[in-house]
């Protein structure tokens, strides 16, 4: 598939390029603070700190950079802003107001310095981005090449947050923690969704381990058959659990975010990496038709014979056993349909990747294949590639 063949059937693609993201992604995230006001812009020192997890190559940590630390805004935001600034500035006559033609004629002609003098850059920002990937740097950014599910990167962290990060000082906690992990995927279906749901755990135990009380988590999941379990065991330490599915993520794909709001600690408890996620309710054990029970104001759980943990929420309606999380697609419908094919520009040239992977894992396959004489995509004789161990 050609570029312009690609720039044509995602449009989230070629804005990308043209908008100078590292990678697509960055409107999910863009989409996702529009409905969720991630980013707190009505009181901004409530989102200074901010963890962003596989990161690379790092559109994610852009969009924070540009909205943290130069105080930009995008998306219906930036619109909705521009559009307040030129009602106050285009001429009227008499007492017409500006029609909305003349005022989206405005916004299109605003050029890039106009907009510099809305510019709200926040003070003391902390940003820590980390991939398994390397990735090219960010002015601003602390960047850790880790792996999230290995417990030796929770040290790494903590210290790249704050070097005497002391979990009990409040300013040392953290606003956001951020999570667009996938693994490479296979097209095994649930192999690629136990694959992810171990990514998004690792990320929980991270987030539990440095978020402030009040705190959010964003982290992409796969909708897989007991995504319910999950949406369960978030609502026990965040007040509100919503899934959202941006309008630059493609409908055909099980792809969503959790978008976790209110942190609730649970008192004397954080969680371990590589152990299992068992998240404690704070009250009494209790014994009820020889079940074990643990109740809390809101939530009941119920130790099987088999040993599965069932949660019980009060709200529950029709099955006791199943929580559904909200659900909200993001994005306005003037948005860009990520599953169309749009007609490209008259005279459309095809941009180059803004920040092609740095040492992506296929490099050393394209390499060999390159020493064996194949070109990409073909091999010349595939009998004559060895492959060395
Ligand atoms: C979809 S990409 C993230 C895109 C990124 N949010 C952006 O906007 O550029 C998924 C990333 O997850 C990373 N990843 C997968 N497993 C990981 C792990 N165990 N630890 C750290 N990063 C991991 C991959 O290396 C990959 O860069």
């Amino acid at each position: 598939m050609g570029k312009s063949s690609k720039d044509k059937r995602d449009a989230y693609y070629r804005l990308a390029k043209e908008q100078n993201w590292r990678a697509r992604s960055a409107f999910k995230l863009i989409q996702i603070d529009e409905q969720f006001d991630l980013f707190s812009y009505s009181d901004p020192s409530k989102c200074t700190r901010v963890v962003d997890l596989c990161a690379a190559p790092g559109s994610w940590s852009q969009v924070l950079s540009r909205v943290l630390i130069k105080g930009e805004s995008f998306g219906r935001r930036a619109w909705v802003e521009r559009m307040a600034k030129l009602k106050t500035q285009t001429p009227r006559s008499g007492d017409s107001s500006p029609s909305e033609a003349d005022l989206n004629d405005g916004v299109r002609s605003l050029d890039l310095d106009d907009t510099k003098s809305t510019l709200k850059p926040r003070e003391n920002v902390k940003i820590v981005a980390i991939d398994l990937q390397p990735m090219a740097p960010l002015e601003g950014i602390v960047q850790l090449k880790a792996d999230i599910t290995h417990p030796t990167t929770v040290p790494l962290l903590l210290k790249a947050i704050d070097p005497d990060f002391d979990q009990h000082n409040e300013t040392h906690r953290i606003d956001l923690v951020i999570s667009d992990g996938a693994p490479d995927v296979t097209g095994l279906h649930d192999l690629d969704i136990y694959v992810q749901s171990q990514l998004l755990y690792s990320a929980l135990v991270l987030a539990m381990k440095v978020l402030r009380p009040g705190g959010k988590f964003v982290a992409k999941i796969f909708r897989g058959r007991d995504v319910d379990l999950i949406f369960a065991q978030l609502r026990l330490v965040f007040e509100r659990v919503h899934v959202a599915k941006p309008r630059s993520s493609r409908a055909s794909s099980i792809e969503a975010f959790v978008v976790c709001e209110g942190y609730k600690p649970i008192k004397d408890w954080t969680p371990e990496i590589g152990s299992a996620l068992q998240i404690p309710v704070t009250t009494e054990r209790t014994t009820k038709g020889g079940q074990q029970s643990y109740d809390s104001d809101k939530q009941s759980r119920h130790l099987r014979e088999d040993g599965v943990v069932e949660i019980h929420f009060e709200d529950e309606e029709t099955d006791p056993k199943r929580w559904i999380a909200p659900f909200l697609a993001c994005g306005d419908l003037s948005a860009w349909d990520a599953d169309a094919t749009y007609k490209l520009p008259e005279g459309h040239t095809s941009l180059p990747p803004v920040q092609p992977p740095t040492a992506p894992p296929y490099k050393e396959a394209i390499e060999r294949r390159r020493a064996e004489g194949g070109a990409y995509g073909k091999t010349k004789d595939p009998l004559r590639v060895v492959i060395k161990p």
